[in-house]
């Protein structure tokens, strides 16, 4: 109720251009129970409002985005991002919906890797790699959580030594930050007792249309990358940076997400789409705009802004229409995209990749912005 009235009260309000509107003192946060865990765990749901109305719900099960609401052209609020109405949709089908990805965001070959002589096995649950983390990645723990401020949500993990294999007790913290920019901001960090690798990353799926409201092959993508990384048939980057120029990889000039994703290319029927990184093109300094998407209904603009290397950009290419959504919607193959900021995937396995390791005594920092606005 409350948030109706902010909407329509409100956006009249920026539309008149009037300083006094009603959410000069709505930016806030609340919380809410949000059921258990099948091991018994409470689950906290927050809900972030910004002074535009933009909420972003995020909950303590793997720090999961469960709903984004943005205003569109017409300052109606759209629910950008897939997922389920009930925790309970999150156990039981949710490829990585919303959620954060570590230890490590995307795969490991032959879920294996070597640091300083020692060798460690990692779970295989992707054909022979591993994928995001293991078995049970952090996608799939409950996190504590803090409010750090008026739109702060800090949520905390600590990932014990040998958890699905990897060394050294890793405490990680992750702030979700809804600024009045209209812009979630993450900004993760990590330390470590024992050398170990990390590459986290947040797994959003996107529709600009709405989640839910047809596939995104209309979206205009615009990446900020010159090279990205060819995969084997496993998904592995073969460890060449491929020149986009010439290839249905270049997105450097704004292009629909479907005007090439169905030619004659080797590298897109391995990924049955786009499910590849991108090298980024490095900024000015520190946070460069890696990517752009215009979704020309809604009018919605999605830039994402990154400290990381790369970017895996996905055509949701797995979902298949067996998944039922919030509100029982469908949700059928490319109607989303997720743009994952991270390093390399494979990286501990491929040292001409920039490193992923962490050190005891260093800081893993990175910080990504996903800013929206509507033309
Ligand atoms: C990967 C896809 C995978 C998906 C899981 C993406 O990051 O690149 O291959 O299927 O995550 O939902």
């Amino acid at each position: 109720m409350r948030k109706h009235l902010a909407g329509a009260l409100g956006l009249a309000a920026l539309a008149a251009g009037s300083l006094l509107h009603p959410y000069e003192a709505t930016a806030k946060m609340s919380r809410q129970d949000f059921g258990k865990t099948p091991d018994g765990a409470a689950v906290s749901l927050y809900t972030l409002t910004n002074q535009h109305g933009m909420e972003a719900r995020i909950m303590t099960y793997g720090g999961i985005v469960v709903s984004l609401k943005t205003p569109d052209r017409a300052g109606k609020l759209a629910d950008v991002v897939l997922g389920h109405d009930h925790l309970d949709g999150y156990f039981k089908n949710s490829p990585y919906f919303g959620a954060l990805i570590g230890r490590y965001g995307n795969r490991i070959g032959g879920a294996r890797f070597s640091l300083n002589g020692h060798e460690y096995k990692l779970a295989k649950n992707d054909g022979e790699n591993s994928l995001h983390g293991g078995t049970r990645g952090f996608d799939k723990r409950v996190w504590g959580a803090k409010e750090a401020g008026p739109n702060t949500l800090e949520l905390t993990y600590l990932s014990k030594d040998g958890e699905e294999g990897y060394p050294g007790n890793l405490s990680v913290t992750v702030r979700y930050t809804l600024t009045d920019a209209n812009e979630l901001r993450i900004d993760y960090t990590a330390t470590t007792d024992k050398e170990t690798v990390v590459n986290l990353t947040n797994h959003t799926y996107f529709n600009l249309a709405g989640a839910g409201e047809g596939d995104i092959l209309q979206h205009q993508l615009t990446l900020n990358a010159d090279r990205f990384l060819p995969v084997d048939k496993g998904l592995i980057p073969t460890g060449e940076l491929r020149p986009v120029q010439g290839t249905p990889f270049d997105f450097r000039k704004a292009t629909a997400i479907g005007a090439r994703i169905g030619q004659n290319d080797e590298q897109l029927k391995l990924g049955r789409g786009y499910d590849h990184c991108w090298v980024l093109n490095p900024g000015p300094q520190g946070m460069a705009v890696a990517a752009e998407v215009h979704e020309a209904k809604s009018g919605l603009i999605l830039q994402v802004l990154t400290t990381e290397p790369a970017i895996q950009f996905y055509t949701g290419n797995f979902l298949d229409g067996t998944i039922a959504g919030k509100g029982g919607k469908m949700y059928q193959q490319r109607y989303a995209f997720c743009l994952e900021t991270e390093h390399y995937p494979d990286s501990p396995n491929k040292p001409s990749f920039p490193t992923t390791s962490l050190k005891p005594g260093q800081t893993y920092r990175t910080t990504t912005v996903y800013k929206f606005s509507a033309k």
